[in-house]
């Protein structure tokens, strides 16, 4: 059975002092979760070894990475890679996200080899694309997303799906304040298990949860989470703010 999932991608944001500081309070406020959830946290990589420890204290909050490279080592000033990632016991990574896209050139050919590369050593990929407004207003959003799932992880065999979540986040929706509406993200989200299914059964399929992400906030989280194919959220802006983030999780029951 496919699990709910609420992860917090905090982006380029808080010193060391506050990510400690929110990592504390989630790890104070999270009670035990029902078997079919799980909490997870993204901080910049320079925090990760640091929020890893109080979170270790939890055993329910979850920490992962917001990118690595393809390569296992070498000269790559300013990156990190999954060996490192590992050494610090982070075994979940964000890949594929829209700002990677945008701003560091991201496609799908360079993700396809950092998903290789991170389900070889055994880290679990958060798989995240979208279409862009323009993309959705031309209507070739549901193209868009096929090849963005095809291109990066259509040549995986079944059972690596084990290790792969996804996340839907159309870009429009991302730190705009304009989220999907419920019914937008259903229909995406049945779009990628459909073809999931045509690709790899409806076994693989039924067992692969899909977040959705965009401006998920306490007041519109519980009906996204509602929709029968969404299974949880990745969360920005909201991820930042304790209380925001616990009701967002709360969301998931
Ligand atoms: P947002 O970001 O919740 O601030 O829109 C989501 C994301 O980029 O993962």
């Amino acid at each position: 059975m496919r699990k709910k999932i609420v992860a917090g991608n905090w982006k380029m944001n808080l010193d060391k002092a506050e990510a400690l500081s929110l990592t504390t309070d989630l790890v104070d406020a999270l009670g035990a979760l029902p078997e079919n959830q799980r909490v997870m946290v993204c901080p910049p990589s320079i925090h990760l070894s640091s929020v890893g420890e109080v979170a270790a204290g939890s055993k329910v909050l979850e920490v992962g990475g917001q990118n690595m490279h393809q390569s296992g080592s070498g000269a790559y000033t300013g990156e990190i890679s999954g060996s490192m990632l590992k050494s610090y016991n982070i075994n979940s990574v964000l890949l594929g996200h829209s700002e990677r896209r945008a701003y560091f050139h991201e496609n799908n050919s360079v993700l396809r080899e950092k998903v290789d590369t991170a389900l070889a050593l055994g880290i679990e990929v958060i798989y995240c694309f979208g279409e862009m407004l323009e993309e959705r207003e031309n209507e070739t959003h549901f193209d868009v997303v096929s090849s963005q799932l095809k291109e990066a992880l259509f040549h995986l065999e079944a059972s690596q799906w084990n290790h792969v979540i996804l996340a839907y986040e159309p870009v429009w929706a991302i730190g705009t304040g304009r989220t999907a509406s419920p019914e937008q993200a259903q229909e995406m989200h049945a779009h990628i298990r459909s073809v999931l299914t045509q690709a790899y059964g409806a076994e693989c399929a039924d067992g692969v949860s899909i977040l959705y992400g965009g401006s998920v906030k306490p007041d519109n989280a519980k009906e996204i989470f509602g929709q029968p194919d969404v299974d949880g959220g990745l969360i920005g802006g909201a991820s930042l703010k304790t209380q925001d983030f616990l009701a967002i999780v709360a969301a998931m029951s």
